[in-house]
């Protein structure tokens, strides 16, 4: 491992990862189509960008300075913007013109000058909670940011009462009762096992906090929420501790060892805890969604037969082929020790998407990117040289798959980044989809566009689409803040 001079020609750095370091605002952008009139509210997007030229040259997409971008709907005008988070490590190496920090969650590899400064990155997730935007990643707290200018308010601790070290990317919201569910892993140190769990009521007060340790330090990126419970996952990507101090990466995948699900009363205690088993080897970043059925409970997810990131190894140094597909896993909480059914409910999978108002509940569809092999695109876009050229919709009939599954694939020559879901005032209506879609122009050279689709037409394409004015480096995920929930200020 050695200092970098330059941004390392690896997957990382180029395509639609090659910096940008664009922070811009532009008003009253260019619309083809008709955009419906109830879309008004701001779609905020995590994007990550390095500032500066890494300390080592294998460091990958996930240490990259997170970036904040709004695309703001008002009366049928479009407004965007980005600016960098600034987190207390951008402000640190802003101030002296280079990396201080080393390696992906290794601060070992770390300029001494920067001991005991913030490491996140925040650049994974906005969120919206009690009048606060955030943007999240997962090995820190949160920095709460201006929803209106995005200028970065501060690391946010809910006024010191957030004892975790880190809180998840992935919050879960109840459409009902309004509440915010978080957890950290790691919450009391690197490689630790232990894990705290925070409900918020609407108001963003804490009601509930629970801390317990983790059959081992696993990278629990996601969790799920039904109605009644909520599910720990834990895959067996495990933290090294002493590989770190060797300078080795933060994350081993150990293809012997098993899963679990974690299951607990979402107001229970760590004493009501139930560890479920789960297959060996499997991974998973992301849940579509989880519900109750009587006693059972069922959790989809977007499952991999190993992890699913090329630079997360085996003890062994090996990768293994990535194979994955929709995945519903169901427990019954009447008989815990039968463990984990798995079913395939849909082609591989990722960056899933599911109306607000059916978080924890049995749903009727789902989204979820793919990749259509006979369109493909390389470009190097976050992990990997091909795009995700395919958008999906599954559906569901009384909770159970009905085998319908709609399909929007384009290319080669265009990639789809993960869409939100934007409701309609018409129950009759399945609402809207808004989606970044790269478009390459030229060798190295991208457009993007925001499109617009029929949420339970995606097959007939855009009804709009907005043309960017600026192209930024990948998307990672986003969040829909409606203006019954934000009313912004005005252009200014
Ligand atoms: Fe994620």
């Amino acid at each position: 491992m050695s200092l970098s001079p330059r941004y390392p020609d690896t997957v990382h750095y180029r395509g639609l990862n090659r910096p940008t370091h664009i922070e811009a605002t532009a008003h009253d952008l260019y619309v083809e189509g008709t955009i419906p009139p109830e879309i008004a509210g701001t779609f905020y997007r995590a994007v990550h960008d390095p500032a500066y030229v890494p300390r080592f040259a294998d460091d990958n997409i996930l240490s990259r300075d997170g970036m904040i971008s709004m695309i703001a709907f008002r009366d049928g005008r479009v407004d965007t913007g980005i600016r960098y988070v600034r987190t207390e490590r951008f402000k640190a190496e802003r101030a002296a013109g280079k990396a201080l920090f080393g390696s992906y969650r290794n601060p070992f590899t770390d300029d001494p000058s920067v001991a005991g400064i913030d490491r996140t990155v925040a650049n994974t997730t906005p969120y919206f909670h009690a009048g606060r935007l955030f943007m999240a990643k997962e090995d820190g707290l949160p920095y709460q940011i201006d929803p209106d200018t995005l200028e970065t308010i501060g690391r946010w601790d809910a006024a010191g009462q957030i004892r975790a070290e880190a809180l998840t990317a992935h919050p879960k919201f109840d459409p009902e009762t309004g509440e915010l569910f978080l957890f950290g892993y790691e919450a009391d140190g690197l490689a630790s096992r232990k894990v705290a769990y925070y409900v918020f009521a609407p108001d963003g007060t804490i009601t509930h906090e629970v801390w317990f340790d983790a059959p081992y330090a696993a990278l629990q990126h996601d969790f799920a929420i039904t109605a009644t419970h909520v599910l720990f996952l834990i895959y067996p990507t495990i933290a090294d501790l002493e590989g770190m101090k060797a300078g080795g990466p933060h994350w081993i995948h150990h293809q012997d060892e098993p899963s679990w699900i974690g299951v607990m009363p979402r107001h229970g205690t760590a004493d009501e805890l139930v560890w479920i088993e789960g297959p060996r080897g499997v991974h998973s970043f992301h849940v579509m969604n989880a519900f109750n059925e009587g006693t059972r409970i069922h959790l989809d997810q977007c499952l991999f037969n190993t992890n699913f990131f090329p630079f997360v190894m085996e003890p062994s140094g090996i990768d293994l082929p990535v194979e994955g597909a929709l995945t519903r896993w169901t427990i019954d909480l009447s008989q815990p020790g039968a463990g984990i059914s798995s079913r395939t409910i849909g082609p591989f999978c990722e960056m899933p998407v599911i109306a607000a108002a059916d978080v924890g509940r049995p749903y009727a569809r789902g989204w979820y990117l793919t990749v259509d092999p006979t369109k493909l695109t390389m470009l190097a876009n976050g992990p990997g040289e091909v795009v995700f050229n395919c958008l999906q919709r599954v559906s569901f009939a009384a909770g159970e798959p009905d085998g319908r599954i709609d399909t929007l694939s384009e290319g080669p020559g265009l990639g789809f980044n993960e869409p939100v879901h934007v409701p309609s005032a018409d129950p009759a209506h399945g609402g809207w989809l808004l989606m970044m879609v790269d478009r390459v122009i030229a060798a190295g050279h991208i457009a993007q566009e925001l499109w617009i689709l029929e949420a339970d037409a995606i097959a007939s394409g855009a009804v709009a689409r907005v043309f960017m004015p600026f192209t930024t480096c990948e998307q990672v995920h986003g969040h829909w803040v409606p203006h019954a929930r934000h009313a912004p200020a005005a252009p200014r």
